[in-house]
């Protein structure tokens, strides 16, 4: 028998009204709007608001949003306990999953309904990025830099990170990378969160999920991987051979390739121009080394197979992290302080959806291909009797 549809390419399971791609022309909406006009107008508190609810917020609406955010930027005491004592060379993402599981046994409300989800919501945007700073923090035997009460999303997290309050244009280009990384229909972290959901789990289980999905080379963890590669090839003439020799030897570049856009991904647009801005403002070399990747990357795979490559989100994302001083293992868990923004609107129209067809419990089917003795099963064989 043949296996169908592997990696469920193409394959429509379900009706939202999130985002959509459109893989051949590039672009990318969230709740109508293209993310190229969010970039230059909106802010990640905004967008974040916005993917949550079904439209763009009235003022009132963002500035509780805001303060909702603000009040809850604060984890559990148990929870800052609990990171303390974790080896400090534990991978960030397993760490930020294992806490996000953790936030649940803290959240005494039992309900389900679709106003405390949304609360939840809230609660877990504000605290994934509390999560990551403290523990970068704590791995580096730093004090703690509490949340401030008074700076942006992207700002803030900058500040509990460094120590230092950022200056506009460098919190500004953070809060475009949180806009670009907020939402992306049905990635596979995506898909991983509603799946759980459909089994009527609870959000922060949906959460960890989703972030343990992130976590993958071929996802999230792509844009630690781009910096990884940077880091080795440190300058411009070594691009060519190093991509040529990987290329040879059946591997994949990093940051270059995307399951649905065939053309340029829109987001990897605007985080070039961000990473040209940080080389020129910071004199380093990253974003030539970046484009000469994408630039080889793509002629070789035209010559050798015959097709077009395009950068994805993560190939410039890195070396725009890089030079905002972020730790590269910190790439990933930059993601998921974005991401959570979608994954939470994702499970909230998972659980909550009023019009038919209402989502249920996803259960693809397998093909068996093992073995087979006939329609009544194998013989048992008592353990003594077995040769192999
Ligand atoms: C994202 C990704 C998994 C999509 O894979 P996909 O849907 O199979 O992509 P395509 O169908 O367009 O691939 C066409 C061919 O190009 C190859 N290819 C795709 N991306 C490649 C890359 N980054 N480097 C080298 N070859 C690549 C595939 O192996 C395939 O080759 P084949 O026809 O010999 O099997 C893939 O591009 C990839 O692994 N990229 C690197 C990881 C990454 O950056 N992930 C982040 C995604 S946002």
């Amino acid at each position: 028998m043949e296996t169908k549809n592997i990696g469920l390419r193409n394959i429509e399971v379900a009706d939202t009204k999130i985002s959509a791609i459109d893989g051949i022309n590039g672009k990318l909406i969230y709740r109508g709007y293209d993310v190229l006009d969010l970039v230059k107008k909106s802010t990640f508190e905004e967008t974040a608001c916005m993917l949550l609810n079904d439209d763009l917020p009235t003022q009132d609406m963002l500035d509780d949003f805001f303060s909702n955010l603000v009040a809850a930027r604060e984890i559990p005491e148990g929870v800052e306990k609990n990171l303390r004592n974790l080896p400090k060379n534990s991978n960030p993402m397993d760490v930020l999953q294992s806490t996000v599981s953790a936030l649940a046994l803290f959240d005494t409300k039992r309900a389900d309904d679709r106003e405390t989800n949304y609360n939840r919501a809230i609660q877990l945007i504000a605290k994934i990025p509390i999560i990551v700073a403290y523990w970068d923090r704590i791995r580096n035997e730093k004090e703690l830099v509490r949340p401030s009460k008074k700076l942006n999303h992207a700002g803030n997290f900058l500040y509990m990170l460094t120590g230092n309050e950022p200056d506009d244009e460098i919190a500004r280009i953070f809060d475009i990378c949180l806009i670009l990384h907020a939402e992306h229909s049905f990635n596979a972290s995506t898909f991983a969160a509603r799946e759980v959901v459909s089994t009527r789990a609870h959000m922060y289980a949906a959460v960890s999920a989703a972030i343990g999905a992130l976590s993958g080379e071929l996802h999230g963890g792509a844009n630690y991987q781009v910096m990884q590669m940077l880091l080795n090839i440190q300058t411009e003439e070594r691009v060519e051979p190093w991509i040529k020799e990987k290329l040879s030897q059946g591997k994949k570049i990093m940051g270059m390739g995307h399951a649905v856009y065939k053309t340029f991904d829109p987001r990897a647009e605007v985080l070039r121009e961000l990473s040209r801005r940080l080389s020129e403002k910071t004199g380093e070399p990253w974003f030539k080394i970046t484009k000469k990747i994408e630039d080889v990357t793509a002629e070789e795979m035209k010559k050798v197979k015959g097709s077009d490559i395009f950068p994805n989100v993560d190939l410039y994302s890195a070396s725009t992290y890089h030079m905002l001083k972020i730790p590269p293992d910190l790439n990933t868990p930059i993601f998921a302080i974005s991401r959570v923004a979608g994954w939470t609107s994702h499970i909230i129209e998972e659980k909550f959806a009023e019009a038919a067809p209402k989502p249920m419990l996803y259960r693809p089917k397998a093909v068996y291909v093992g073995k087979y003795c006939g329609p009544s099963g194998c013989e048992y064989v008592p353990l003594e009797k077995r040769l192999h």
